[in-house]
């Protein structure tokens, strides 16, 4: 049976970067490496404003998702907080791409451009192992997230996601009720989708 709950134990992180090394191979992120991906996990447990939700079978990890109700301040004390770690982590990636620092900066940070004024939640990551996709469990994980959401705060939820050759996943959010607010393109030249969920807007 497959349970989805909040994740607060720490000693499970290295399954929750393990499991996104999985399901996003290639992926920038991914190639900064699991002690990267550690530190930017624990950063959601540790935060107050932000969290993880995890899908778990016979108590294995498979799927999570990571979301913050104050994505800059969250960025911003995470990268205070593991600097030396980050700068570790990335020395290699930054000498393989010489645009990294601008890189890193993007993968978080939203553009100026994006910066909003209502308090909202970021959807920040959602995956499920690759063996397990499509039975539910990441609209499960979405489930969760907007119940444990208190829209009288917050006006919306909140994600971005690659606007070009990424149609399954644009479908899966569409399917779960979110609108796409805009398209925009990154410093970098990368087409984004900006999709929001607003409850009773999509019925
Ligand atoms: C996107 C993702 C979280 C969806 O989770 P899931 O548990 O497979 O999704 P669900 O079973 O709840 O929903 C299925 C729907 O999602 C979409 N979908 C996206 N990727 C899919 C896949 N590989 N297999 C099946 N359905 C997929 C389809 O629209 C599908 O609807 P359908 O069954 O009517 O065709 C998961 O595929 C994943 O982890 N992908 C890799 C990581 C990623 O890209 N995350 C999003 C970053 S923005």
């Amino acid at each position: 049976m497959i349970s989805i709950s909040d994740l607060n134990d720490k000693n499970r992180i290295t399954e929750i970067s393990r499991l996104h090394k999985k399901a996003f191979p290639g992926f920038f992120l991914t190639q900064l490496g699991i002690p990267f991906l550690k530190a930017l996990y624990t950063g959601y447990i540790e935060d107050d404003m932000s969290g993880i939700f995890i899908a778990q079978e016979n108590n294995r990890i498979i799927g999570f998702l990571a979301y913050s109700k104050d994505y800059p301040l969250f960025f911003k004390h995470l990268l205070k907080k593991h600097v030396v770690r980050f700068a570790f982590c990335s020395a290699g990636a930054a000498i393989r791409h010489p645009s990294f620092i601008m890189r890193i900066l993007g993968a978080f940070k939203k553009s100026d451009s994006v910066v909003k004024k209502e308090a909202y939640i970021e959807l920040a990551s959602i995956c499920v192992d690759p063996e397990c996709e499509g039975k539910g469990i990441g609209t499960a994980l979405i489930e969760k997230l907007k119940y444990s959401v208190n829209f009288d705060r917050f006006s919306y939820i909140s994600l971005e996601t690659d606007a070009e050759n990424n149609e399954p996943v644009n479908s899966f959010y569409m399917k779960n009720g979110f609108s796409l607010a805009r398209t925009y393109k990154t410093g970098e030249g990368r087409l984004m989708n900006e999709y929001t969920y607003k409850p009773g807007e999509n019925i």
